[in-house]
């Protein structure tokens, strides 16, 4: 079994695996992450391969704060106001989850960036991710621990279920905390720009820095950042998204099937349930609608529902406001079609 609890030894095992371009997966405080060496093409390859991950798809690039910043990230190409906003954001939200798009140190092997000047960096809040960089002494290149397009993992087991065979050490830290990814942000560009919704809101950023960009959902393939696929974080299970109003405006097309329902809060479960009159599955983010519990139990809800066998899961949007940008985000990309 490769789930293995954190100790010194543990920890100072994996940094060896990592040293010996061999891949472990671990926790970060948002989802966990499947990590190789940065600087090791061949350790970076066998990320793609065990992912089934497209090869235009870059990796981020984990380091424990801004004293390895120049490793993975050539500073000397960004303007003052990128440098200002550089300094701003990491000293607010460093470590945490938060990945800044830099230009590219020329060290970084071109499989991790897919060929982009660009890099994808982050420094984790989560202990055992930074031990585990500490230990093996280098920069880490870890996409989600999840099978390219799948849901991602919020807990050990789940890295098993979906990569058990694949992976030598899964190190268990439990549930993560924040449980929906990284906000991705190009601070390269004139005007800084979000290319995936995550841990970080937008209002914290724009609170930071000033006014951002929001990069639209690409319909290709091949956008500017992939996690902006339509398709992705999908579970097995069709997955339909559902509007408080049309859905109770319309509540007996859904009525006879085998289906499971995603709620977001403990109301809007309890108004469907007083119009049904047989039981029926659901699921709810968070009793009290507090958002930030909603995102961290939402892959582990979809990762549930998908095992339960129904042929479809309706799954409720949530308020647009802090993290449910990102939650809403997933919700829709788990229910677009595959490419
Ligand atoms: O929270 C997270 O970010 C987790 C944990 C493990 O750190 N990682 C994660 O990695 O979600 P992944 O590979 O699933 O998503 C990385 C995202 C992708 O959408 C990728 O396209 C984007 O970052 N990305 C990476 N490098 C980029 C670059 N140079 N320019 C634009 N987007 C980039
Ligand atoms: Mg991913």
């Amino acid at each position: 079994m490769p789930i293995v609890k954190i100790t010194e030894e543990s920890l100072r095992q994996a940094a060896q695996l990592i040293s010996q371009g061999e891949l472990v997966a671990f926790p970060t405080e948002t989802v966990y992450g499947l990590g190789a060496d940065a600087f090791n093409s061949e350790a970076v390859l066998k990320i793609f391969s065990v992912k089934n991950r497209p090869s235009f798809d870059p990796l981020i690039v984990h380091i424990t704060g801004v004293e390895m910043l120049e490793q993975a990230a050539d500073l000397s190409l960004l303007d003052s106001k990128a440098k200002k906003n550089l300094e701003i954001l990491t000293g607010q939200f460093w470590p945490g989850p938060l990945t800044l798009i830099l230009p590219k140190q020329k060290t970084v092997p071109d499989l991790v960036s897919s060929g982009l000047s660009t890099v994808a960096v982050r420094a984790p809040a989560n202990e055992t991710a930074l031990q585990l960089i500490k230990l093996s002494g280098t920069a880490i290149a870890a996409p989600s621990a999840n099978p390219f397009g799948y849901l991602s993992p919020t807990s050990a087991e789940h890295v098993l279920e979906m990569l058990g065979d694949k992976v030598s050490v899964i190190l268990d830290g439990g549930q993560t905390q924040v449980g929906v990814e990284s906000t991705v942000l190009d601070i390269c560009t004139e005007q800084s720009i979000i290319l995936r919704h995550g841990g970080i809101t937008r209002e914290a950023i724009e609170e930071a820095i000033g006014k951002v960009e929001t990069a639209e959902i690409c319909t290709g393939n091949n956008p500017s950042s992939p996690g902006m696929l339509k398709s992705h974080y999908a579970p097995k299970t069709p997955l339909s998204v559902f509007h408080e109003l049309a859905f109770s405006g319309s509540a007996n097309e859904y009525a006879n099937t085998n289906a499971a329902f995603l709620f977001f809060d403990g109301p809007s479960r309890d108004k469907w349930l007083s119009m049904q009159k047989a039981s029926c599955k659901t699921y709810v983010l968070s009793e009290t609608g507090d958002m930030n519990e909603a995102a961290s139990r939402l892959f582990e809800a979809l990762h549930l529902l998908d095992r339960l066998k129904v042929d479809i899961i309706y799954a409720q949007l949530v308020p647009e406001t802090g993290l449910g940008l990102a939650i809403n985000d997933r919700l829709k990309k788990a229910s677009a079609p595959c490419l």
